[in-house]
């Protein structure tokens, strides 16, 4: 078909979007591969006592038996403490590191709201490029750590890198759903996923100790986004508007037209004017619904708990804390070279990430989702196995990181890419961009919480820690086997259908004006 060729200016523009995708997942892993580096920082900026400097020096120049003076150069002298001030000092550190590696989740959970509404009052391209500003400043923040007071430069920036996340987790999906020709509309989706993986590989490769991840250069490695966010704006110039917004938002007809044209490498366009004017009418038609609405109306209820089922399940299954976390664990696991073995993972990620982009338009969403999850759970299991025995048997150590490997491959094959467009599929027009926002929200909420409390909860159950998440990640699959309909190849009419008997009701579809009348009538609470 002419209208769905993957021309040039198709391949530069998803390129330059999903730059915003990737920095997602540098940001996610970037803290990783560095963490005792930071940490010891910290500890030297906070001035530690004598006892700690020793041990943090001895860590981060074991090579040479130097003294420290002039390790983090720049930095104030600390001052001694007394034992109780010692004590203190480590469960500051804790939450001060819990405090770096969440902040950037809190961001997300507060940005996540507004980048449907940003790219609809600027547009999609100037939205971006407004959102890059966060970027920069987040990334100058904490490129410039080590000349302030590195805890407090370093969480300021993970919070407005993490603003900038939230944003662009809403405008990349729908910016690209919007350009993406119908027939190649779920391939280029997932390339959303696919750069946030590959994001988070390339945030583990840099941080190896040769490259930046050393007590000289991390902070080199926490401010390369700037130029990241400098290049994505300058590329952006030379983007097509999205035809949508151009025509649906603005009503600028000819615009729309010629920004098509640019896309699809071709004169006659009509085909694609005739969805987009169609997309326009059902938007005038339905009604938008309100995020109360989406509770308290009965035919949104069931859809509405079920995504954000599949959001939680996505990140309560301990995901982010592999990758916020997996060098520890590594080290726990007995693993000698830890930041090898992450890289290891980063690298597993993607290829799984890839291999579903083909799966999931063959095999159903649900089928994937379960067939994920069930993986998981044997693998997290596994993982305390390994943890567990490893006193006894020194080879348990293979048995974790086999575990580890398997864990994040089940994920990508169905949890990590089907919840962010399976909701979608959820909801029609009308309800589909409050849904949108509130699934959104509650990943970046979860995954604060797994953020902040992941560190805690291994303090708390040591080896046992994977244990904890298999019960989570068995609870969820339960729920999603008895209340999560199959969305493939249905129409909206059909999943709505699906929803209503699985709560017990009458399956039969019911016009679509009935359940419009119903979003604009009185709240029912049955
Ligand atoms: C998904 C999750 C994100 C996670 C990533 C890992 O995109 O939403 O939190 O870090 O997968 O691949």
């Amino acid at each position: 078909m002419a209208g769905d060729k993957v021309t040039g200016t198709l391949v530069f523009t998803i390129f330059t979007t999903v730059l915003a995708s990737f920095q997602f997942g540098y940001d996610i892993g970037v803290i990783n591969a560095p963490q005792q580096i930071i940490v010891s920082h910290y500890r030297y900026v906070l001035g530690a006592p004598l006892e700690d400097r020793k041990a943090i020096d001895s860590y981060a120049n074991n090579s040479t038996d130097e003294m420290p003076e002039d390790l983090y150069p720049g930095t104030p002298t600390p001052t001694p403490g007394t034992e109780e001030e010692n004590v203190a000092s480590a469960g500051l550190i804790t939450m001060l590191w819990s405090l770096s590696v969440s902040s950037f989740a809190v961001g997300g959970m507060i940005a996540s709201f507004f980048g449907g509404w940003l790219g609809d009052k600027l547009g999609r391209i100037k939205a971006m490029m407004a959102a890059n500003i966060l970027s920069l400043l987040g990334a100058l923040l904490m490129g410039f750590s080590k000349l302030g007071p590195t805890h407090i430069l370093i969480i300021s920036g993970r919070s407005i890198s993490g603003l900038y996340c939230g944003l662009i987790s809403g405008l990349v999906p729908m910016y690209i759903g919007e350009i993406a020709p119908t027939t190649l509309r779920g391939a280029l989706g997932a390339l959303h996923q696919l750069a946030i993986v590959t994001g988070i590989l390339v945030s583990q490769v840099v941080g190896l100790e040769f490259v930046l991840g050393n007590a000289d250069l991390w902070h080199i490695m926490l401010g390369l986004p700037a130029a990241r966010a400098l290049l994505q704006s300058l590329l952006l110039l030379f983007c097509p508007e999205s035809p949508q917004y151009l025509y649906i938002t603005l009503e600028e007809e000819a615009k729309a037209k010629q920004s098509l044209k640019r896309l699809r490498g071709c004169t006659d366009v009509t085909k694609d004017m005739t969805e987009i004017k169609k997309e326009k009418e059902e938007t005038l038609r339905e009604q938008k619904v309100s995020i109360i609405q989406l509770f308290t109306n009965s035919s949104y209820r069931q859809p509405i708990l079920a995504a954000l089922m599949l959001h939680m399940a996505q990140q309560f299954s301990g995901i982010n804390g592999i990758f916020y976390y997996s060098t520890s664990i590594f080290q726990s696991a007995g693993i000698s070279q830890p930041v090898y073995a992450t890289i290891g993972v980063g690298a597993v990620n993607t290829v799984f990430t890839a291999l579903s982009v083909f799966l999931v338009e063959k095999a159903g969403r649900r089928s994937l989702f379960l067939i994920g999850m069930s993986g998981m759970f044997f693998c997290a299991i596994f993982m305390s196995v390994g943890l567990v025995l490893l006193d006894k048997f020194t080879w348990m150590s293979y048995v974790s990181m086999v575990a580890i490997f398997l864990f994040v491959s089940f994920f990508e094959i169905g949890p990590g890419p089907i919840p962010w467009f399976m909701v979608a599929e959820f909801f029609s027009q009308g309800p589909r961009s409050a849904a949108l926002a509130v699934a959104a929200f509650s990943n970046w909420a979860c995954n604060f919480l797994v953020a902040v409390c992941f560190q805690y909860i291994v303090d708390l159950c040591g080896p046992y820690v994977f244990f904890f998440f298999a019960g989570v990640v068995l609870a969820f699959t339960l729920f999603t086997f008895f209340k999560v309909p199959e969305t493939k190849g249905k129409s909206f009419e059909e999943i709505a259908a699906e929803f209503r008997k699985k709560r017990g009701g009458d399956p039969s579809p019911r016009p679509k004006a009935a359940v419009e009348m119903e979003s604009l009538g009185p709240t029912d609470n049955a």
